[in-house]
């Protein structure tokens, strides 16, 4: 067979042999702009050993890249890393078109397959700790529970420093490169930061304490092998580094504006509460929710230490872009140090209340009045917003 799909060697019996997806662009709600890969792993020894699958659609790709190595039906065992859907789903099929002897995941990753795919699948629980002979070469298994679901773990396979990190490390970012060194650094470092802020912030101690456990474990990391993006067989150093930045991160001068509006009133509310921000020494950011998307927003807030948000009302509530990145950004428990919530109205004006409940249940400060006008601001009502993006930014000082 020779259409193209080949595998991409890694290290001395590892091959890359997963799927690269250009065209997704909504990943659960994440605006994946470029992209992303689905990376699973072949390791060639006595018992030949797939780590991790790829979503459902490319499982034909992954297994002509792996046919590109070996036979499939000479695969003896699959590891399961992570069983979100983008790595699991191509599960089934792959078990029952290759039959091999055994599924390994960690305790959790066996329940919740078992949870997703019924009985179909027999999987063996490894032991976090636990170590696997694959011949010449062996896997060791480390939970990385909620990260960032419960059944994350890692796998190292010590003999050829390779770790093989699932999510974590990881990037959307499809390409015709496979290693990362061979890509420009700024736009990895902006896809890896994209997806910290939308993957993995609620869970920025859990990875304090894993980098340190990494750490302690003394792992004489050569490679660093994620399930999405490109492979790190050069200074994989620096995606912990930038890993290990992010989770001690502290709120800096940034302050986000985000808003949506009808006719433009709420608009040039939030024009004037980002001068009076940037006049009060803050580094105001504003975006406007019919052109921004709710990932870029949550990427923003990496770093920031305000957020000043807007919306109309409508139908006495707040505006339906409001109330989903709103929606979005609490579940992402952004570290900031203080909010504010503004807006125009026509006769009830509920939606500047409604941010404020939102802010308060976000643990969020709130500095200055809440501040609603009616209809269009006049000259007096934008000094208003001045000195609410004013006082906002005092609360950086
Ligand atoms: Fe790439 Fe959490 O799945």
């Amino acid at each position: 067979m020779n259409d193209g799909f080949k595998a991409v060697q890694v290290a001395e019996g590892v091959y890359w042999v997963g799927a690269v997806d250009w065209g997704i662009r909504d990943f659960h709600g994440y605006l994946t702009s470029r992209g992303t890969t689905y990376n699973a792993y072949l390791v060639m020894d006595r018992k030949i050993t797939l780590i991790d699958t790829v979503k459902a659609p490319f499982v034909d790709e992954m297994l002509r890249r792996i046919a590109s190595v070996v036979g499939s039906n000479r695969i003896s065992y699959v590891v399961s890393n992570h069983s979100e859907m983008d790595h699991s789903g191509g599960l089934p099929e792959v078990v029952s078109r290759i039959r091999p002897e055994k599924v390994f995941a960690s305790s959790m990753g066996a329940k919740a397959l078992a949870e997703h795919f019924g009985q179909r699948i027999p999987v063996t629980a490894v032991e976090d700790g636990g170590e696997l002979s694959l011949g010449e070469t062996s896997l060791r298994f480390f939970e990385t529970r909620m990260l960032h679901w419960p059944d994350s773990m890692f796998s190292w396979l010590g003999q050829r420093k390779i770790l093989f990190s699932q999510d974590a490390f990881g990037m959307h970012l499809a390409s015709s490169e496979r290693f990362a060194d061979l890509i420009d650094a700024g736009l990895l470092e902006k896809e890896a930061a994209k997806y910290y802020a939308n993957i993995l912030l609620p869970f920025s101690g859990l990875v304090k304490k894993l980098l340190s456990k990494v750490s302690g474990l003394g792992l004489d990391i050569e490679i660093l092998a994620p399930d999405h993006g490109p492979v790190w067989r050069k200074d994989p150093g620096r995606m912990i580094s930038l890993y290990s930045a992010w989770a001690d991160l502290a709120p800096g001068r940034k302050a986000v504006v985000v808003y949506d509006t009808m006719w433009g009133s709420t608009a040039k509310m939030a024009r004037s509460v980002a001068e009076g921000l940037e006049s009060g020494g803050a580094l105001p950011v504003v975006m406007p929710m019919a052109s921004c998307h709710r990932s870029d927003v949550a990427t923003e807030l990496l770093g920031a230490g305000a957020i000043a948000a807007g919306s109309p009302t409508l139908n006495n509530g707040l505006f339906p872009t409001m109330a989903d990145v709103l929606s979005y950004l609490k579940g992402l428990k952004p570290r900031i140090l203080a909010g504010a919530a503004f807006g125009s109205y026509g006769w009830s004006g509920e939606s500047i209340s409604l941010l404020s409940a939102i802010l308060d249940e976000m643990k969020i400060p709130q500095a200055g009045e809440c501040l609603k006008v009616k209809y269009v601001p006049d000259e007096a009502a934008l000094d208003r917003c001045f000195m609410l993006g004013k006082a906002l930014a005092e609360k950086l000082r």
